[in-house]
C-alpha cells in the first residue's frame, strides 16, 4: 500500500501522511484506531503487539490491535498502559521485567512504549507497541507516535466510544 524510505525521522514523516490521508473524512474512533494500528504494524519494524486500549470508565479495554490476543481489561494505574492511563504521560520502558507491575501478554515482549491518546485535555486511549527486542524504542519513536496519535485524537469523534 505504502513504501516508505527507512530512516526512523522520515518513517514517521511518512507514517504522520499516511495516517492523515487514511482518516481524511472519517470520524469513527474505532475504525481509525483499527486502520492507524494496521499502519503501524505494517511500517515501524521490530514490532510484537501494536495496539490500542480505550478509557472505559476507571479502566481500559481492549481496542483495535495487531499482534497476539491481548488482556482485555486493565485497571488505572496497573502496568504500562494503566500507567500512561493515569497520569497522560508517555511510558517508555527498556526492560518490561524491570517495570514494577508490568503485564505480561505475550512472553515475547521486552520493551514497550505507550503514548497517551489525548482528546479535549483528558486521555481518551493509549497506543501500545510491544518489541522483542531489549530497549527498541528511542525518543524519536515516543515523539513520532505522540504525532501519530495526535493526527488520530484529532481526527475522530471519541463521544460515542
Ligand atoms: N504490557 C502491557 C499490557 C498490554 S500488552 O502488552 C498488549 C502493560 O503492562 O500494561
Amino acid at each position: 500500500m505504502f513504501d516508505f524510505a527507512v530512516s526512523p525521522g522520515q518513517r514517521y514523516d511518512d507514517l504522520a501522511k499516511a495516517l492523515a490521508a487514511m482518516l481524511a473524512g472519517e470520524r469513527d474512533a474505532i475504525a481509525n484506531m483499527a486502520n492507524a494500528a494496521a499502519l503501524i504494524w505494517q511500517y515501524i519494524p521490530d514490532l510484537n503487539w501494536a495496539g490500542f486500549y480505550r478509557v472505559a470508565g476507571s479502566e481500559l479495554v481492549l481496542g483495535p490491535f495487531q499482534g497476539k490476543p491481548a488482556c482485555i481489561r486493565i485497571a488505572f494505574g496497573r502496568g504500562v498502559c494503566g500507567t500512561a492511563a493515569s497520569t497522560g504521560a508517555v511510558q517508555c520502558v527498556a526492560d518490561v521485567h524491570a517495570f514494577p507491575g508490568h503485564i505480561a501478554c505475550d512472553s515475547a515482549s521486552a520493551s514497550e512504549l505507550v503514548v497517551p491518546v489525548i482528546w479535549n485535555g483528558h486521555v481518551v486511549a493509549v497506543l501500545d507497541l510491544d518489541s522483542p527486542l531489549p530497549g527498541r524504542f528511542s525518543q524519536e519513536d515516543a515523539e513520532g507516535c505522540g504525532r501519530l496519535v495526535e493526527i488520530l485524537a484529532d481526527g475522530s469523534n471519541w463521544d460515542k466510544h
